[in-house]
């Protein structure tokens, strides 16, 4: 796995970064592939489509797991050869649908950024992985705390972005919470220990959530095809519209941050499925 470094210099004249964060696209070797009802190219592909109407600027793109849901080395070839449309560096974390180590042999090859760990301006952005072979929740390994520590302390005076997949916070929506980080208090605990971590940026529970934790701001983004309903006991569908996250980074550490939507109606799912 890489543990290279990757340096990339800020456009912006004041040092302002601008990162682009899309997730959970679920893509299928079939280009007609459906999750629950949704066309997930056609919804990632309509995703793609609009932020280039909106002529947003970003430095680099980062997608936060999930990028396949069967697994196939054409769907990852797939969304590496959509998303060159942004023409910005992108990298990424495995989610629970994706298969980690197939990314990081075949990515390289398509243009996807393998390294783990990119410096730009006064930021310092770190990818860990937090999937469990075959099972929706995610953990953390040690081998993968001691590989954040190690990467903090070569930049200790950088601000620091912590991305997985698996947010470490309970969303309070019980079918969801059982698909949480494990060991999110082991997590939470340790990256507490490092105070230029500022944000922790996560993808799947298919639904936005920005809090602060322990001086930590956690933040989930909407999915690029189907969204999960806040606060459901059992599973259920949101149906509001494929969505993306922009964020802006300050040398000082200051983060803003919006989530864009596509409007609802266009990608409905089955609303009658009792699962995902
Ligand atoms: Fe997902």
């Amino acid at each position: 796995m890489d543990t290279k470094t990757c340096k990339l210099s800020v456009a912006n004249e004041n040092g302002r970064i601008s990162v682009l964060q899309l997730t959970d696209a679920h893509l299928f070797a079939d280009e007609a592939g459906t999750l629950l009802g949704v066309r997930t190219a056609s919804s990632f592909k309509a995703v793609l489509s609009s932020i280039l109407n909106q002529e947003i600027s970003f430095d680099f793109v980062v997608v936060t797991g999930d990028i396949s849901q069967d697994y196939s080395v054409n769907s990852y070839k797939r969304f590496a050869h959509m998303v060159s449309v942004l023409e910005v560096p992108v990298f990424f974390v495995p989610g629970n649908h994706d298969d980690g180590p197939l990314m990081y042999r075949i990515f390289g090859d398509f243009g996807v950024h393998t390294e783990r760990s990119l410096v730009c301006g006064n930021w310092h952005f770190i990818f860990l992985n937090s999937e469990v072979y075959s099972v929706p929740h995610g953990w953390v390994e040690r081998s993968e705390l001691n590989f954040l520590k190690q990467q903090y302390e070569a930049y200790p005076d950088l601000n620091t972005v912590v991305l997985v997949h698996h947010l470490p916070r309970l969303v309070h929506s019980r079918w969801l919470d059982t698909q949480t980080m494990h060991n999110q208090d082991e997590f939470n605990n340790f990256i507490s220990n490092f105070p230029n971590i500022k944000l922790v940026l996560c993808g799947h529970v298919h639904q936005e959530v920005d809090e602060m934790f322990n001086n930590i701001r956690y933040i989930s983004t909407p999915s690029t095809s189907i969204q999960f309903e806040p606060y459901s006991h059992d599973f259920a569908l949101d149906m509001q519209g494929p969505g993306w996250r922009y964020l802006q980074f300050d040398p000082n550490g200051q983060i803003s941050t919006q989530v864009y939507r596509l409007p609802a109606g266009r990608f409905v799912p089955d609303s009658g499925v009792e699962g995902y």
